[in-house]
């Protein structure tokens, strides 16, 4: 790969779209159905690499640069909590560079040379579940999970059962306070409530942060009431008054106030130090009785980490600084190849059962074919040493977090003789359509399309899955049980639909068979019907089309504001011209890959005909305009020149956190241009195009009603 630094500007381009595209191709796979195509140090590496090019080239940001999002929606069963200030993830590094490369950044951010004060506050990791706990003049009012980052699960009733968190607050509280922390179960509580568990016959938990989770999102709280939840305060959203002025002097209020708070908590003046805490940390981890998964850094000075704010995701202003992963070894016993909703064939590794950190593991995935072979699908460059993996081969097996497992490392010492090198399908296990590999992509593909049934039935999951139709009692589960049922088959979307009509003439009804009564078949047709009427965005993404994810379909559904206009835009559109192409491709988000995909999608004769058949059954919903907050709110905001009192990086947090969008070059869409010393043509082109300019200063008190 070519260095970042040597990269031409139209060279850097492509690069920002090849990686955005194998980034979302890679994001697409590891959340949905699909198994993830690569691994967790080669994502990494490719997301590092894009970071680095548009540090260089700012104005080439793509509208649809690789970032994440947080966590999983809420579940069913709970009420729900809108958190006022989201609950945030953090952004990780695995490294002493990562961590001073942490620090350089905040310190460019801000302006600060390298030897200007910057103190941090280390607190341990806490591998458990985040909480957000209200108290309102004193009193707990409301407890929630994090959930998405933006709604939670309602679990206030649990939270009083747990004996660490206070009901009334000691002390002069802000009248509302909403404390953050973690809810987690120490070793030996773990143990005897596992080992009660497994002499009750019921059910054992994997790991201690799996019990707490468990614990606490149970829908009767006489049992989280008998469970052993421990909990400790380290940060807070909503506040009436300021906590304090630095993050330190807020966590020894959140102590007064009752909380339980890390006594590891360090103040450090500089990286050394944190890195000294997280030696120590790491030294001592196992005896600590309960988990902890690494160490945080948060910059100690509330008023900077204001300034600093926030990414999509991520506070600027903290990173966890990550303990290595536990890893074991064991026997590669098969290959086998699953085959995705878009046809990837997904080869996982079935292993001999052994325990990493906890955890019983008996599959790891294998990402793609050069995985196997031991090398970079992005870069061909080897892994492993450029060893590949073979049946029978030792491998070592790592585990971190909630992801899925890997392999990492064969033992070639230990190969048996007879091992032969894996030999990847080059046809559909499935179907025996051919499966190709397109130039630039990680994975192979089947191209049976939705005449391969594997592909089908993965479609249809997708289709019924939580954020698309979400259709209760229909599931993954009965999409199998369905999909090839004699009397009610149901293989793509439509048959859904027409389930009841078609029972009520079968000889033997739904009513009558298997797991079926008479209450629960009405029930399912009820459920069924009452998603007939669906909002565009979640139909658009229901329909499974590759690169089309979430926030793509809300997009689109905006853009287009009616099916019917989607509709008729998609199949006038040709891939790479003409105005229904353009006006595709100008939408802020969708790149050419996306728009291909879509334009694909409705030109292919099966893939139609499936819409088609659908849509007659639907009342599709057209999306809600969307509100924005923020003074600056919708507005579209270019800086051009050299700003003298912030940072370019500041300017645009601060924007964006005023709700404005920053874009790199001015058009008809700019509303506002903020021109410091230096600017030229971008001025030029706003007042060409009659858009307004302003100096910083003027900017400046713009922000100050922000
Ligand atoms: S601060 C806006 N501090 O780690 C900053 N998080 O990977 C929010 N966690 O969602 C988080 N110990 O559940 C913070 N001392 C600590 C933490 C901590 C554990 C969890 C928390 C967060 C997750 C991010």
């Amino acid at each position: 790969m070519q260095p970042v630094e040597s990269l031409t500007e139209e060279a850097a381009a492509a690069e920002l779209l090849r990686l955005a595209r194998l980034l979302a191709e890679a994001d697409a796979a590891y959340h949905g159905a699909d198994a993830p195509v690569m691994s967790d140090a080669e994502y990494d590496a490719l997301k590092r690499r894009n970071a680095e090019i548009e540090a260089r080239f700012p104005h080439l940001r793509r509208p649809d640069s690789p970032s994440g999002q947080v966590g999983a929606p809420p579940a069913e069963g709970f009420g729900t909590v809108r958190h006022r200030v989201p609950m945030l993830s953090l952004a990780n590094v695995f490294d002493e560079a990562g961590v001073r490369e942490f620090d350089d950044q905040l310190r460019r951010f801000l302006r600060l040379g390298p030897e200007a004060p910057l103190a941090y506050v280390a607190e341990p990791k806490i591998d458990g579940l985040s909480l957000s706990l209200r108290y309102e003049g004193g009193v707990l009012v409301q407890a929630a999970t994090r959930g998405d980052g933006t709604t939670g699960e309602d679990v206030t009733a649990n939270a009083r059962t747990v004996a660490e968190i206070p009901a009334t607050l000691s002390g002069t509280p802000p009248d509302i306070l909403e404390v953050r922390g973690e809810i987690y179960m120490s070793h030996a509580d773990f143990a005897a409530l596992n080992a009660r568990a497994a002499a009750e016959g019921s059910k054992v938990f994997a790991n201690p942060r799996n019990a707490a989770a468990g614990s606490l999102r149970q829908l009767d709280p006489q049992v989280t009431a008998s469970r052993p939840l421990r909990f400790f305060a380290y940060s807070w959203g909503d506040v009436s008054e300021p906590l304090a002025d630095t993050q330190w002097d807020a966590l020894r209020r959140l102590a007064g106030f009752g909380f339980p708070v890390s006594p590891l908590a360090r103040l450090c003046e500089r990286v050394d130090q944190l890195l000294a805490v997280y030696a120590e940390l790491e030294a001592g981890r196992a005896d600590l009785g309960y988990d902890i998964d690494g160490v945080v850094y948060k910059v100690n000075d509330l008023g900077l980490q204001q300034r600093l704010g926030f990414r999509h995701t991520t506070p600027r202003w903290a990173v966890a600084h990550k303990f290595p992963a536990e890893t074991a070894w064991t026997r590669l016993l098969a290959i086998d190849i699953n085959v995705g909703r878009t046809g990837t064939l997904a080869p996982l590794a079935r292993l001999e059962p052994i325990t990493v950190g906890g955890v019983v593991v008996s599959n790891a995935t294998l990402h793609n074919e050069d995985y196997i072979a031991g090398r970079s699908a992005a870069t061909g460059e080897p892994i492993r040493g450029g060893r590949d993996l073979r049946v029978g081969d030792w491998v070592k097996v790592r585990r971190a977090g909630d992801v899925i497992p890997q392999i990492v490392d064969v033992d070639l010492s230990r190969r048996p003789p007879e091992a032969v090198p894996f030999v990847f399908p080059t046809v559909c296990p499935r179907c025996g359509s051919d499966a190709v590999r397109e130039p630039g992509d990680a994975v192979r593909r089947c191209t049976g399309g939705l005449g391969c049934p594997a592909q089908a039935m993965e479609k249809l999951k997708h289709f019924v899955s939580r954020k698309a139709f979400d259709i209760e009692g229909f599931g993954a589960k009965q999409v199998e049980m369905f999909f090839d049922d004699p009397l009610l088959p149901v293989r793509e979307p439509a048959d859904i639909f027409t389930m009841e009509e078609r029972d009520a003439r079968n000889p033997e009804r739904l009513r009558d068979r298997f797991r079926y009564g008479e209450q629960s078949a009405a029930n399912l047709f009820r459920a069924i019907a009452s998603r007939r009427r669906i909002p565009l965005a979640r139909l658009i993404f229901a329909l499974g089309i590759r690169h089309v994810g979430e926030a793509t379909a809300q997009l689109l559904a905006r853009h287009y504001g009616s099916w019917e206009a989607f509709e008729s835009a998609m199949t006038a559109a040709t891939v790479g011209e003409g105005p229904e192409w353009e006006a595709l491709t100008g939408i802020d988000g969708v790149g050419p890959v996306v728009a291909a995909s879509l334009v694909n999608a409705f030109h292919q004769e099966a893939e139609r005909a499936v819409i088609d058949r659908l849509i007659p059954h639907l009342t599709i919903l057209p999306p809600n305009r969307p509100v924005g907050t923020g003074t600056l709110a919708g507005r579209t905001i270019v800086f051009t020149g050299t700003l003298e009192r912030m940072t370019r990086a500041e300017a645009k947090a601060r924007a964006e956190a005023a709700g404005a969008r920053v874009a790199g070059s001015v058009s008809a869409r700019t509303d506002l241009v903020v021109a410091g010393p230096g600017a030229g043509s971008k001025v030029r082109e706003a007042e060409r195009l009659g858009v307004r300019v302003i100096d910083e200063a003027e900017w400046l008190d713009l922000l100050g009603g922000a």
